[in-house]
């Protein structure tokens, strides 16, 4: 399918997603912050991109880096000021770079005012509406309300001093709030367009699928999986439910006001049927679809996720949107360095460290960005992935800051290997982050993966990511069609708009390339063939 003129800029946008406490620190606290962001703008622009979009950065205790908003018109004075943001709003868009915020509807912080207000109000009242207060289980209440479990670890229930149990469905410093509750509908409605005033383009929103719970409250059965994914159709009690979409046509409304603003979903869902429900043409402009980015390095697998998604977006007139890393998942350079089994959160913990190819993994991940690049639709680069950077697996225990480390009772190692700061320069004072330190301890060494050291060096990630997005530019950016190509078991083989051919190599040895221009590769090519774990482009010969 050709793209239409007039398409809307995000069906084939590239978006860099800036861990902003990970990213650059401008006032030397050691925490990444809105003025490193502004001195480091023209490194996202040299890549290539369209857009950012900033992980939270309201005022926020940052239990959970952030998703626990106490204000969500203000910005965190770590981070900085809504001056400083705004402004930085304003440059990017200078630069040509739309931004992108978080919204995170499906629970406050506990500092938040409503919950503060919740708390010093009695069972039943219009304070305690907001949020989900129930009494507890038991002959006296001692027991939390059902049997619903948090996901990061633990009940999902906390007793508070009068008796009563609140709901949250991540850290207990981040309640649900209650959906149902008029006084929740129009604040979003406003913060919406608070952000939307000051120049943002649109949100991801944060556990988009989350939003309705079972007014009942019952039991999740042994069928019903706790697990995010897990949850089929629409009758589990807080996953999925098809309530949730009345909020989301009451967003889109307002979004629908400011020309080029969009949103999109983090929805765990089940099936693409049910993803498809939140692209409907009055809610989502898009949604994540994680399959891919869940997968091991596996053409088979891979190859089927992508048909999915394909036919899926296709069925609602939407485009797949693609992603490999973000700051929930382990980095895909270190994921696909290792066995599919166990799985990388595990091994994180306390796996065989001699599972972990290195070398493997950042060949098949540069490959990997050049697949998830050629497909039609959007991705989505996550801060660092432009660098190789791998995980930081040996962080010791004492500086988790992840609640999932605490919640889990110590059995899941968290997130914090992703959201190690960035590296800029080669060495000096944590590699360039800050002039004071980093929040997190980067690796030794860690300043030979610098944007310093890369910079400009032939082969080097970097300018592998920026090529790869100046001729994804010129060469697939006017049309969304994908055709197979017949080929070995272990190679994915595709064409893009008659006229590029994509060959990604799973198997051992090298494979002979199609005829024609050598657009660009994700590694050398000896003897004009495409080696092991790796990837090219070749536009069919003039
Ligand atoms: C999804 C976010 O990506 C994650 O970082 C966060 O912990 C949870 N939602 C809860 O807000």
């Amino acid at each position: 399918m050709r793209v239409m003129s007039g398409s809307p800029w995000w069906r084939n946008a590239v978006i860099y997603q800036v861990y902003l406490r990970s990213f650059a620190d401008g006032n030397g606290d050691g925490t990444g912050d809105i003025a490193g962001l502004r001195s480091r703008l023209s490194h996202i622009r040299s890549l290539g991109v369209d857009s950012i979009w900033i992980n939270p950065w309201y005022r926020s205790p940052l239990r959970d880096g952030g998703y626990d908003v106490a204000d969500y018109r203000s910005i965190d004075p770590r981070f900085g000021t809504m001056e400083e943001a705004t402004e930085m709003i304003k440059e990017a868009s200078e630069l040509g770079l739309r931004t992108l915020l978080d919204l995170v509807p499906n629970h406050t912080s506990s500092v938040h005012r409503w919950f503060q207000e919740a708390l010093s109000s009695p069972p039943g009242s219009p304070p305690r509406h907001r949020y989900h207060f129930r009494p507890g289980s038991g002959t006296d209440g001692t027991r939390p309300p059902n049997n619903w479990r948090s996901v990061f670890g633990g009940p999902a229930w906390t007793r508070v001093p009068d008796g009563e149990w609140y709901l949250h469905l991540f850290d207990a410093s981040q309640p649900d709030l209650n959906w149902a509750n008029g006084d929740v509908r129009a604040e979003f409605r406003e913060i919406i367009r608070f952000w939307l005033d000051r120049g943002a383009s649109g949100f991801r929103v944060d556990v988009a699928n989350a939003l309705d719970k079972d007014p009942l409250y019952p039991d999740v059965s042994s069928e019903q999986d706790h697990m995010i994914i897990a949850a089929e159709g629409a009758d589990h009690p807080f996953w999925d439910r098809d309530f949730l979409h009345d909020v989301v046509r009451e967003w889109r409304s307002v979004v629908d006001e400011y020309p080029g603003a969009m949103l999109i979903a983090e929805a765990w869902v089940s099936s693409w049927e049910r993803l498809a429900l939140y692209l409907r043409p009055d809610e989502y402009h898009q949604a994540f679809d994680f399959r891919f980015m869940l997968l091991p390095w596996d053409p088979e697998v891979m190859k089927e996720a992508i048909d999915t998604a394909l036919a899926g977006a296709a069925s609602v007139g939407s485009v797949p949107t693609w992603v490999l890393s973000n700051h929930d998942v382990v980095r895909h350079v270190t994921r696909y360095g290792l066995p599919s089994v166990p799985d990388a959160r595990d091994w994180l913990l306390d796996g065989d460290r001699s599972l972990l190819d290195e070398e493997a993994g950042l060949s098949r991940g540069r490959a990997a960005t050049l697949l998830m690049l050629a497909l039609p639709g959007s991705a989505y680069l996550y801060q660092g992935e432009e660098l190789g950077l791998p995980e930081v697996h040996d962080l010791p225990v004492e500086v988790l800051d992840d609640p999932v480390w605490d919640r889990s009772g110590h059995t899941e190692k968290g997130r914090d290997g992703c959201r190690v700061p960035i590296p800029w320069s080669k060495s000096g004072e944590s590699f360039g982050f800050g002039s004071d330190g980093s929040w997190l301890p980067q690796p030794e060494g860690w300043g030979g993966l610098s944007a310093a050291a890369q910079e400009g060096v032939p082969g080097s990630t970097l300018e592998l990511y920026r090529t790869a997005l100046e001729v994804r530019r010129t060469h697939l950016s006017g049309d969304e069609s994908l055709e197979w190509v017949e080929s070995d078991p272990t190679v994915i083989a595709f064409r893009r708009g008659g006229d590029v051919t994509v060959l990604v190599n799973f198997g051992q040895s090298p494979i002979p390339i199609p005829q024609g221009r050598i657009l660009f590769s994700s590694d050398d090519l000896p003897d004009g063939m495409l080696p092991a774990d790796s990837a090219v482009w070749v536009a069919r010969a003039p």
